[in-house]
């Protein structure tokens, strides 16, 4: 038995399916979901309630005009909220402006940002049924850089480029200029700027937080000691690379509802000898459950151009598996996961208790309605597609009655 999302079923094709309307909330029967799927089983995280383990992975778009969300945004992120995933976590956004990766990152440092913001989200929750996350975070030492499709390379004095900002004054190549190293004084600002930007998140009614710590930004370049030379208490030994991070954590999460969460994505690996590698995440993800973080979203690499990955399908998934069992915190797997019965077995398995997906999910923004369709379950449709769900329409979708 299948319990439609709220009124999430228009009138029924009667005529054809035989069916009788079922009114809104109503469980209508449905043998192929009476076999469980771990994908789509529910999962709490604090006040935060997921109907399904499916997550729309944060996607940087450079579609932000001085930090502000575009028109762009509404497009992407509302195609998503309708998407039948449980939680749609909103791209990289700068806690302050020099944090923008490139000039065309999203932002939420000033009150222009927070309104253009609003709108976006207003319009995910008019039309959507998923939950809103949004990812704060900071760029460090890769700020000011062209945007991918202009080759990340760094801005140029005459293309508006800025002073980046980092632990250490070591660029990420030749190419760039320095970073100024921050200092004791200057981290207690910018640990104040990932609050204020968490308070605006709040004011807007995200319903989730995930902090970047990953992918040889800021709060990653910290944790690492390929970006983190420095000596005083910051830097060192694995402790005091943990410092500011965590630091910035227990700021967040003072000043975050108790009811909502708020979770990490970390580097598990630099994938290069002497970096940071899967028994330091370990260490921090205990250190960040202790400090009530919610889940450990296990990403990797970014902050060395020496970085050897071992790509593959779910390549990333040990790291969550491992995190999972050995620091006792939900986990998210991320990284080439597109086969539903794969993200299954993962969640089965207890490798993982939530799935993102991110091109995936570009390419194929009906994915939860698929995997649900190959797992024999239920994903929220809008009222207005749900004459294309297959479950109400057999037919037309080829279904093979007998077998159901
Ligand atoms: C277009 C694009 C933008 C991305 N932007 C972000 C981002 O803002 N924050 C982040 O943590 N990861 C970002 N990523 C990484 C994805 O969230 C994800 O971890 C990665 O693509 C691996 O998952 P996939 O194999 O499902 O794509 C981005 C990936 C893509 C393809």
């Amino acid at each position: 038995m299948a319990l439609l999302p709220h009124c999430q079923h228009p009138a029924r094709p009667v005529a054809l399916t035989g069916a009788k309307p079922v009114p809104c909330g109503d469980l209508i029967p449905n043998k192929k979901t009476i076999m469980s799927s771990a994908l789509f089983s529910p999962i709490d995280l604090r006040g935060l309630s997921l109907p399904n383990r499916i997550v729309v992975s944060p996607m940087c778009q450079y579609s932000a005009s001085d930090g502000n969300a575009t028109d762009w945004h509404l497009m992407h992120l509302g195609q998503l909220a309708i998407s039948g995933s449980a939680l749609v976590i909103v791209e990289a956004t700068a806690v302050e402006s020099r944090g923008r990766i490139t000039p065309n990152c999203l932002g939420l440092y000033s009150d222009e940002n927070e309104a253009a913001l609003a709108q976006v989200l207003d319009f995910c929750r008019r039309h959507g049924d998923a939950k809103m996350g949004i990812q704060l975070g900071h760029a460090g030492r890769k700020a000011s850089s062209h945007t991918p499709a202009n080759g990340r390379h760094p801005l140029g004095e005459d293309e508006g480029a800025w002073q980046t900002v980092a632990p250490s004054p070591i660029p990420t190549s030749a190419r760039r200029k320095p970073p100024h190293a921050l200092t004791a004084d200057e981290l207690k600002v910018m640990a104040n700027s990932f609050v204020a930007a968490a308070i605006r998140a709040e004011r807007l009614g995200f319903d989730l937080i995930e902090l970047h710590m990953a992918h040889g930004y800021l709060l990653h370049e910290f944790l690492s000691p390929i970006s983190n030379q420095r000596d005083d208490d910051y830097g060192g030994d694995i402790e005091n690379r943990m410092r500011f991070p965590l630091e910035v954590f227990e700021a967040v999460r003072a000043i975050w509802p108790e009811e909502k969460p708020l979770g990490v994505r970390i580097s598990a690996s630099d994938w290069v000898a002497g970096g940071w590698e899967i028994g330091d995440s370990i260490e921090l993800a205990n250190q960040l459950r202790e400090r009530g973080c919610d889940y450990i979203c296990a990403s990797s690499g970014g902050v060395s151009n020496d970085q050897k990955i071992v790509l593959g399908p779910g390549y990333q998934v040990p790291f969550a598996a491992s995190i999972r069992r050995h620091a006792h915190i939900d986990t998210m797997a991320v990284g080439m996961i597109l086969d539903p019965h794969h993200a299954e077995a993962l969640v089965a398995d207890g490798e993982a208790d939530m799935v993102a997906l991110a091109r995936g999910m570009l390419y194929d923004p009906r994915w939860a309605w698929h995997a649900a369709e190959t797992l024999g379950a239920e994903a929220a449709y809008p009222v207005q597609y749900e004459r294309s769900r297959p479950s109400a329409w057999p037919e037309v979708f080829g279904r093979d009655k007998a077998a159901e």
